[in-house]
């Protein structure tokens, strides 16, 4: 029933966002984290949220799998569940970017369209891109939930990144890598330190 209401008007709050964010002390913004499975998109993402309280800012984290445990507990993995699920989040996220949140999503949001979708329902800044940049060889290598190890058995069908197509941003924010620029890997840390800069500046 997506977009099958009639006779809806849409409502100004008497609060605008400015006030909001003088209240917060902070400006509204999305972090879209995207890329496949296991590039730690979870992980980084809250090593950056406790990384923010530490300096009094105010964060909501929205995560793939604890997302599909209520909000959209009704959406599976086709294309048109991933689609919606991302349309949903996107508005969320635009909720709160609205209202002066740090808003830090972390969803393979594997369609190109889709992301692009969410950034042109926001005001021009409020989505920041951010693609974990990792091999897929990499994350199949940490599986930690063996997932890749059963989509590899066949267990798991549309698998992003086996059998489930993953769209790489074309101009995404930030980029982070595996390694950094000496060739070492990068710790969870080195690359939430990596966007705070980001941020910061
Ligand atoms: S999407 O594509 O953005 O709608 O996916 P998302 O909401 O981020 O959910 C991804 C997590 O769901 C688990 N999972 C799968 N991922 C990809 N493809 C398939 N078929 C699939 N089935 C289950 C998996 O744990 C993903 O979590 P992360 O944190 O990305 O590993």
């Amino acid at each position: 029933n997506v977009g099958k209401a009639t006779n809806i008007k849409f409502h100004d709050g008497m609060v605008p966002r400015e006030t909001k964010e003088q209240l917060l002390g902070q400006k509204g913004v999305v972090l879209w984290f995207t890329g496949l499975s296991g590039s730690g998109k979870s992980t980084v993402a809250c090593t950056l949220e406790h990384a923010l309280a530490a300096r009094g800012k105010m964060t909501v984290l929205l995560d793939g799998d604890n997302v599909r445990h209520g909000l959209n507990k009704n959406l599976g993995f086709s294309a048109e569940d991933r689609e919606e699920n991302i349309r949903r989040i996107g508005e969320v996220s635009k909720l709160f970017a609205e209202s002066g949140v740090i808003t830090l999503t972390s969803f393979i949001s594997p369609y190109r369209k889709d992301r692009e979708s969410v950034r042109a329902r926001m005001a021009p800044g409020d989505f920041l891109e951010c693609y974990m940049r990792i091999p897929i060889e990499v994350c199949e290598q940490r599986d930690p939930k063996g997932l890749y190890k059963a989509a590899r058995a066949g267990k798991i069908k549309n698998f992003t990144g086996i059998d489930d197509p993953y769209e790489e941003p074309l101009s995404p924010e930030l980029v982070v890598d595996a390694k950094d620029e000496a060739g070492n890997m990068q710790s969870a840390e080195d690359m939430a330190a990596t966007i705070m800069q980001y941020l910061e500046a």
